[in-house]
């Protein structure tokens, strides 16, 4: 077959985000705009040819097509073979399963992660290497040099390839296999959870109700809670995948996921309520009337990891990003293993796993993780919480409050301030972060500040640092205010406003979260002006 080299000019914008390259989906359908990212990727990635790549989605609008591209592109670059999910379907975390099961030399997913979807949505791509997790940063750096290089691509002509049926096919010199999306993902969970504790806990009464949010963990969650561990037919709403996630916002949270949250605050709440995103990476953890945050399961999951079988010989140790609450560090040191403090953003935690510092790792986000794969992932949270509850015999509710009394209770709150202007939220950042040598050892509202600084990071597995990772401010009692801009968004600039108080006394764990933090939240506010930068009166999202 015919490789075609396609002369092109660059774009200027292809620099990868916190997580791949995401942009609205009218971007990416410029023409060549997908074919020079993939290129570059191509180019920056070394042994890709000769070897096995992995390819899927989570189905959102423009997914098959660029399916399409890829593969002809992919063939192009003499890929020897592509294992591809059926539809051109698999979820985040299950790529990054098949990439280690296969061992194949990376992976290309398709996603734009928990942003809206749609012909007015956002579209994404990123890449996975090896090991399963998305490049470390020198590599995606590579990829954006490469793509304001770029002067052609190269790509075979070809007919659509049916990525409908499951098995193997031919395009040019290159093997293409359909796989079924969810079954080597399935397997896995089988291997470190135990599904027939499980399975007893469903057939006694117990009832989960799963929010796929019309995204990819439907056919997952359906064959896995549903087929494998006997819960009611049903109890995965929202199950069917649909390119525009049914017109909502796919993200597992107290805002996007509300008829989930209003049936788990009703009178015959299911024993457990839960969702996933756009990909299947998030995860959002309900019991009746009660919300988990992510920080707390985060810290629950590793309090509790040896009663489930894949992590009974204990856990190596454990990390958070950097906004995320510190509870589970205070699980760690009762532990006594390690807990690591990374920036925001899921490649961080890669390089611990692979060097055996850490087997399980989360962010504030609706993101938990463990060393099975290098993504984070919904469905696996999900089963781990499952397979607790089916031990301990307790409530969601009460595991929580548990682990509280025993290690105390860290108040916590993410305040978003989306579509800001970019130049003022900038300015914002700037302004407060010429301010922080001088806050410390000051008490502004009576609030004594210890310490404050512009985080960074050394990886103390390869050593590279990553300076600016968000402006910190942290109290004597504990407390911490944290001011990052997102790497995901699309549209201006969105402020996060991070909040968190520790409170030991099991006293004063019952109060409302919001209250608890208010003084905290009043004098993040003031310090950094954010009504006056962001010319809005309160956040646009709380979570
Ligand atoms: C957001 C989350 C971050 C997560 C990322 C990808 O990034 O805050 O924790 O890793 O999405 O899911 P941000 O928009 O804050 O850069
Ligand atoms: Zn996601």
């Amino acid at each position: 077959m015919m490789i075609k080299s396609v002369s092109v000019s660059p774009f200027d914008d292809q620099k990868p985000g916190t997580s791949g390259l995401r942009k609205s989906v009218v971007v990416f359908q410029q023409p060549h705009y997908l074919e020079c990212f993939v290129q570059a990727i191509f180019n920056s990635v070394p042994g890709l040819a000769g070897n096995t790549l992995v390819l899927g989605g989570d189905g959102r609008y423009h997914n098959a097509e660029a399916i399409q591209t890829i593969l002809r592109m992919a063939a192009a670059h003499g890929i020897k073979k592509v294992l591809v999910g059926q539809y051109g379907l698999l979820s985040t975390p299950a790529a990054s399963a098949v990439i280690r099961k296969y061992q194949a030399a990376g992976g290309i997913i398709l996603s734009a992660s928990h942003n809206p979807g749609g012909p007015d949505g956002d579209f994404g791509i990123k890449f996975n290497s090896a090991n399963g997790g998305p490049a470390v940063e020198s590599l995606t750096e590579a990829m954006y040099a490469n793509s304001q290089q770029l002067t052609e691509y190269q790509i075979i002509e070809s007919e659509p390839v049916d990525i409908n049926e499951q098995g193997p096919s031919q395009l040019g010199e290159m093997q293409i296999e359909v796989i079924d999306p969810v079954s080597d993902y399935s397997e896995l969970m089988a291997s470190l959870f135990d599904f027939d504790a499980i399975r007893q806990m469903f057939r006694k009464g117990f009832r989960i109700r799963f929010d796929a949010m019309h995204a990819i963990t439907g056919p997952y969650a359906r064959e896995i809670l549903e087929r494998e561990l006997g819960a009611e037919a049903g109890s995965v709403i929202n199950a069917v995948p649909k390119t525009d996630f049914g017109g909502g916002h796919p993200d597992p949270n107290l805002a996007h996921a509300k008829e989930l949250v209003t049936e788990m605050y009703s009178a015959h709440a299911p024993d457990m309520g839960a969702a996933s995103d756009g990909d299947g990476d998030r995860n959002m953890i309900l019991g009746q009337h009660f919300f988990v945050t992510p920080s707390d399961s985060l810290a629950v999951l590793a309090a509790n990891a040896t009663l489930v079988p894949g992590y009974a010989s204990g856990l190596a140790g454990v990390a958070r990003s950097m906004p995320t609450s510190q509870a589970v560090d205070q699980v760690a040191k009762e532990l006594g293993i390690a807990c690591y403090e990374t920036p925001t953003g899921w490649k961080f935690f890669g390089n611990l796993m692979d060097g055996g510092h850490i087997t399980l790792c989360g962010e504030e986000s609706f993101g938990t993780g463990s060393d099975h794969v290098r993504e984070k992932d919904g469905l696996w949270a999900v089963l781990f919480w499952l397979n607790i509850l089916a031990v301990e015999g307790d409530s969601i509710k009460q595991i929580v409050q548990q682990h509280w009394s025993r290690f105390g209770r860290n108040y916590y709150t993410r305040h978003d301030y989306e579509a800001v202007d970019a130049e003022r939220a900038s300015e914002l950042m700037l302004r407060l972060e010429g301010k922080l040598e001088y806050l410390i050892g000051t008490a502004p509202n009576g609030l004594h500040i210890t310490a404050a600084d512009n985080f960074a990071y050394t990886d103390p597995v390869d050593g590279s640092i990553s300076h600016k990772q968000g402006l910190r401010i942290l109290f004597a009692d504990g407390a911490r205010i944290i001011y990052r801009l997102s790497g995901t968004g699309t549209q201006g600039a969105t402020l996060r406003i991070y909040v968190e108080v520790y409170e030991q006394a099991a006293s004063k764990q019952e109060q409302d979260t919001q209250q608890a933090l208010a003084p905290y939240i009043q004098l993040a506010l003031e310090l950094a002006q954010v009504p006056t930068y962001t010319a809005m009166n309160k956040p646009t999202v709380i979570t």
